[in-house]
């Protein structure tokens, strides 16, 4: 167990069609109350557990993060931890926020971008959000001091059109572009093998403009293969989880919003801490529950994947965290 995943809230401001798309997500959507999520005391307590039994990093994930009021406050918390504090956003809430994450403890963020053509933009967040708010946001954050990386999920027939001129946007800049296979999380967005855009042939066209050679990871388990420029002009990393199954070396676990524990981004149900965190659980009994399921997960959801097992009912991934 290497990292940890937190979902802060299942809420989010874009309705991206392969996450949450608008006809299952509209107004009659029930999202969890206030009562029945963490608060930022309990997500702190659970976090500084987990870190004791060996996690490295955490992630603040959603639904979109930033619009759980003040996280700034749960990253200064976070921040005492001796690990690395991590966000992943839409962007869309970032600009206004990033000197305030950055005071309280961020070490770097990673922001959704699935294209720089505002029609093709609008169209996969669903919520009429211009590009140039996310690329403004990005370099709010980057004047910050937060490294960025740059996630594009791709879609075929959707933005594969866009995948050269992704890379050529955040080559030289020090920002890392990657790209995402299209997947079938949850059971809401349709998914289709016919709408993947294989990794291979992802790096095929962007090398065919600028030759690339593989680099190793930066640390064991990381879900992204890099690829640098030849020339020098930096790196990218595509995420395979369709293509080339990474389940064999993963590391993570999920927290949800309401405090269930994943093994699994595609886990049809979760472990309740929650009841116990409120029912007056000791550190050393959660401890103890988080080391045993970790110990009995057998996770290998990507490697089993068929048309057949993405129809089948999966937890939600604003609810879960990306
Ligand atoms: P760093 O390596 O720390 O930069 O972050 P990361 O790549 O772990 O985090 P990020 O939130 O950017 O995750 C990238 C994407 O990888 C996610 O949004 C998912 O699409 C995918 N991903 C992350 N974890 C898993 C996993 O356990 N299984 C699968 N299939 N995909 C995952
Ligand atoms: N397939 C691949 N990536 C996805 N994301 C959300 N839904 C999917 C999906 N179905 C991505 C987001 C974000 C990250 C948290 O997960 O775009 O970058
Ligand atoms: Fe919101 Fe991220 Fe899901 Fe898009 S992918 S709907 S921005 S949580």
């Amino acid at each position: 167990m290497r990292d940890l995943r937190i979902s802060v809230t299942d809420r989010c401001n874009f309705r991206c069609v392969y996450c949450m798309p608008r006809e299952v997500f509209d107004a009659n959507h029930q999202f969890l109350p206030h009562s029945a999520i963490l608060s930022f005391e309990e997500i702190a307590r659970l976090a500084r557990i987990f870190v004791g039994l060996g996690v490295q990093k955490l992630r603040l994930t959603g639904g979109e993060p930033l619009v759980r009021r003040d996280l700034y406050r749960l990253v200064a918390m976070l921040a005492e931890l001796p690990v690395e504090i991590t966000l992943t956003t839409n962007g869309s809430l970032l600009a206004k926020q990033a000197k305030a994450l950055k005071a309280a403890g961020l070490h770097r963020v990673t922001v959704s971008l699935d294209s720089l053509d505002d029609a093709t933009f609008r169209a996969m967040n669903d919520a009429d959000f211009p590009v140039a708010k996310v690329i403004d946001a990005i370099e709010a954050a980057a004047a910050e001091g937060l490294p960025v990386k740059v996630n594009t999920v791709v879609k075929r027939g959707v933005n594969d059109q866009d995948i050269v001129r992704m890379a050529e946007r955040w080559r030289g800049t020090g920002h890392v572009a990657r790209f995402i296979e299209y997947m079938d999380v949850g059971s809401s967005n349709g998914w289709r093998m016919d709408d993947v855009v294989p990794s291979a042939e992802v790096v095929k066209r962007i090398a065919a403009r600028w030759p690339l050679e593989p680099i190793g990871a930066n640390y064991p388990g990381e879900v992204a293969e890099r690829w640098r420029y030849v020339d020098g002009a930096g790196e990218i990393g595509v995420i395979s989880s369709v293509t080339q199954a990474f389940c064999s070396t993963c590391t993570r676990m999920r927290l949800s919003t309401e405090g269930s524990l994943f093994t699994c981004l595609f886990a049809q149900s979760g472990h309740d801490l929650k009841s116990l965190v409120r029912g007056g659980a000791s550190d050393e009994e959660l401890r103890n529950e988080i080391a045993a399921v970790w110990q009995r997960r057998a996770d290998r959801y990507s490697e089993i994947r068929t048309e057949a097992t993405s129809r089948e009912r999966k937890v939600e991934m604003s609810y879960i965290g990306g």
